[in-house]
């Protein structure tokens, strides 16, 4: 393991392989006194997705990440941090390399409706983990996934710096949660301005049930508000949310 630490003091801890940086992450922060840290790895083997899926970051093409913080934000506003963390990359991948990447509510970074990453945040006990899965120097996929997914590479034709990306994200996150309390109207807007499913038709799977619905648009506290059957109805949570064509 190396480590080290950015301009912001944050510590960066870089190992070959894990099973997944979550559960790495989790441990370091129970031990630690510190307020937040990132584990990063060239291999997990046993990443995971949401909805027990399994995350796959071929070594040195992907970035498997964690950063996780004590908030200082209340517990209520711990939900809004998958959303962030969208935003931060989104932002990032816009000022560094002019990419136009959107956030596909909950938690997943597009880019000309493909999936360039996913945020898994889950919580243990006051701390927040953060876990993120990027692909950026990846030249192809598996077959599975082939046609729904893309990198960095793809879309821009040239490698990038992976340590200077997961860098530049960490900082941007974490200045964005720093500034939660004061901040979340103005993250808000720019989440709102990423959203590429308001307004369209989506199929919806909650619960084990699937239905079809009408984006409305994100609300004030990171929901997404639909009209399903003509009534409004807000969704905290969803299996898995597709746009239809
Ligand atoms: C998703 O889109 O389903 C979320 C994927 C999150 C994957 C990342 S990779 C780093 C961190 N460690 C894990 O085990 N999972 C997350």
């Amino acid at each position: 393991m190396t480590s080290w630490r950015n301009h912001l003091d944050i510590e960066f801890r870089r190992f070959s392989e894990v099973g997944s940086t979550n559960d790495i992450a989790r441990q370091w922060a129970e031990s630690s006194d510190a307020s937040c840290g990132v584990v990063w790895s060239e291999k997990q083997t046993a990443g995971r997705g949401r909805r027990g899926n399994s995350w796959v970051c071929p070594r040195g093409e992907g970035i498997a990440a964690t950063y996780w913080l004590r908030p200082t934000f209340p517990r209520t506003s711990w939900p809004q941090i998958s959303l962030v963390a969208a935003l931060a990359l989104c932002e990032v991948l816009e000022s560094e390399w002019s990419l136009h990447a959107s956030i596909k509510w909950p938690n997943d970074v597009w880019i000309r409706g493909k999936k360039l990453a996913g945020v898994l945040v889950e919580v243990a006990g006051d701390d927040v983990i953060v876990g993120i899965g990027m692909n950026v120097n990846n030249q192809d996929f598996p077959d599975l996934i082939r046609d729904s997914a893309t990198s960095i590479l793809l879309e821009l034709g040239q490698t990038i710096d992976r340590k200077f990306l997961l860098e530049a994200l960490v900082s941007h996150l974490h200045q964005y949660l720093l500034q939660m309390d004061g901040n979340w109207s103005d993250l808000l807007q720019r989440v709102r301005g990423r959203c590429p499913l308001s307004g369209r038709h989506v199929r919806l799977t909650s619960q084990g049930v699937m239905r079809e619905v009408e984006v409305m648009g994100i609300g004030d506290r990171g929901e997404l508000w639909v009209l399903s059957d003509g009534q409004p109805e807000a969704l905290w949570q969803a299996d898995e949310v597709r746009p239809l064509l």
